[in-house]
C-alpha cells in the first residue's frame, strides 16, 4: 500500500512542478511581446503612450513570473529606450542638463528603478518564504513516513503474535488430541493387529508428531517462546542453527560477556533485526561465513551481525525504493522504536557489519 502511496506521490509531484514551468515560460514571452510591442506603437505610429504604460505593463507582468533576470533586463532595456527616445527627440544642440523634458525622463527612469528594486525584494522575500514552506512540508512528510513504518512494525508484531497463539490453540492443540487418541488406538489394538492396520498406524502417528513439528517450528519463527524464556542469546543460538541448516552458511553466535535480561521489546526488535540482517546474508551477500554478537555491558548493548559476503554501497540505500530497502529501513525503525541506533558497515567486495548499539538504561 505505501509503494502505490509513494508512487502515486511521485507522479503528482511531477506534474505539479511542470505545470508553473510552463506557465512561467508563456509570462515570460508575453512580457517580452508586450513591451516590444508598446515601444514600437509609440515609436512607429501617432499613439504618443504614457510612460507609465510603457513601464506599467512590462513590470507587471515581469512581477508575475517572479525571474528577477527578466526584472532587470526589462528594466535596462526600458532605461535605455527612454533615453534613445528623448535624445532622437530632440534637435541637435538643444540639449542641456536643465531642459525640462530631460528632466521629466529623468524622473521616469528613477521610478522606473524603484519599482523594479521594490519587486526585486517582493520577488526575494516571496521565493524565501515558498522554499521553507517546501522544507516545512518536506520535514512533515517524512515524520509522517516514520510514523507509519513505526506503526506496520507494532501491527506486524501484534498479526504474528495473535498469529502464533491462534495456530496454539486452535491447530497445535488439536494435533496433540489426535496424536494422543492414535496411541490409545495402537495400545488397544496390540492385541490383535492386522500387519496392515498396524503400518498405517504407524504411519499416521508419524504424520501427526511431524505435523506437530513443523506447526511448532513456524510457531517459533512468528514468535519464538525461546525470547520469552531463556532470553535473546538463545534463541540467537537457535535461529542460527536454524539458518545454517537452511542456506549452508557458517553462523557463530558469540556472547562477549554473559548476557543479562533485556526489556522484553528491547530482546525482540534485536531479534527481529538480527532475522533481517541473516536474511540478507542469505539472499545477498554470497558469503561463506556469519557472525552475530552479542554484548551487554551496564552501559551498553550491542549486537553485530557481521558476514564476509560481497559487501554494498549503503549510501545507495537511505531511503527505500519500490522495489527494495524496505528491509534497512524497518531494521532502523525497529531500532529508533527501542532507542538504539543503527549502522550499516560495508563496501563492495568487504562484506556487511550491521551494528545496534543501545546506550544507557534500554526503555
Ligand atoms: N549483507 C548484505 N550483503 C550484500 N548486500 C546487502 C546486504 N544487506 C543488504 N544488501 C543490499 O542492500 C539492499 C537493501 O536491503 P534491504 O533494505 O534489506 O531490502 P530488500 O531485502 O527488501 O531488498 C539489498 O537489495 C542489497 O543489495
Ligand atoms: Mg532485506
Amino acid at each position: 500500500m505505501i509503494r502505490v502511496l509513494l508512487a502515486d506521490e511521485g507522479s503528482t509531484a511531477k506534474s505539479e512542478i511542470g505545470r508553473p514551468l510552463y506557465k512561467r515560460s508563456v509570462l515570460i514571452a508575453a512580457v517580452f511581446v508586450v513591451t516590444l510591442g508598446l515601444i514600437i506603437v509609440d515609436f512607429t505610429t501617432w499613439i504618443e503612450l504614457d510612460v507609465a504604460a510603457i513601464y506599467g505593463f512590462p513590470l507587471v507582468l515581469a512581477g508575475a513570473t517572479r525571474n528577477r533576470r527578466l526584472l532587470w533586463a526589462l528594466t535596462a532595456l526600458l532605461t535605455i529606450t527612454t533615453f534613445v527616445a528623448y535624445a532622437l527627440q530632440i534637435p541637435v544642440g538643444a540639449f542641456t542638463l536643465q531642459e525640462k523634458f530631460f528632466v521629466n525622463r529623468l524622473l521616469d527612469v528613477v521610478s522606473l528603478l524603484l519599482i523594479a528594486v521594490l519587486l526585486h525584494i517582493w520577488m526575494t522575500s516571496a521565493d524565501t518564504s515558498e522554499a521553507q514552506a517546501r522544507l516545512i512540508k518536506d520535514q512533515n512528510e517524512k515524520l509522517e513516513a516514520a510514523k507509519v513504518s513505526r506503526r506496520l512494525v507494532e501491527v506486524q508484531e501484534s498479526e504474528r503474535r495473535a498469529l502464533a497463539n491462534e495456530l496454539h490453540d486452535l491447530v497445535g492443540q488439536k494435533l496433540t488430541a489426535l496424536s494422543i487418541n492414535l496411541n490409545i488406538v495402537k495400545t488397544q489394538m496390540s492385541s490383535s493387529p492386522t500387519a496392515q492396520a498396524s503400518a498405517r498406524l504407524e504411519d499416521s502417528l508419524t504424520l501427526v508428531e511431524e505435523t506437530i513439528e513443523s506447526i511448532r517450528n513456524v510457531m517459533a519463527e512468528l514468535r519464538p517462546a525461546v525470547l520469552d524464556d531463556f532470553g535473546l542469546t538463545a534463541v540467537l543460538r537457535w535461529y542460527a542453527e536454524q539458518f545454517v541448516k537452511r542456506t549452508g552458511v557458517a553462523t557463530a553466535v558469540i556472547e562477549e560477556r554473559p548476557t543479562r535480561r533485556l526489556p522484553p521489546a528491547t530482546e525482540e526488535a534485536l531479534f527481529r533485526i538480527a532475522q533481517e540482517a541473516l536474511a540478507n546474508v542469505a539472499k545477498y551477500a554470497r558469503a561463506r561465513k556469519a557472525t552475530v554478537t552479542l554484548e551487554t555491558t551496564p552501559q551498553v548493548v550491542c549486537l553485530t551481525i557481521a558476514d564476509d559476503g560481497c559487501g554494498f554501497d549503503p549510501t545507495a540505500f537511505h531511503q527505500p525504493a519500490k522495489d527494495h530497502g524496505w528491509g534497512l529501513m524497518v531494521m532502523r525503525e525497529r531500532a529508533a522504536a527501542v532507542g538504539a541506533q543503527l549502522d550499516v558497515e560495508s563496501a563492495p567486495g568487504c562484506g556487511t557489519r550491521v551494528i545496534v548499539s543501545l546506550k544507557g538504561d534500554p526503555p
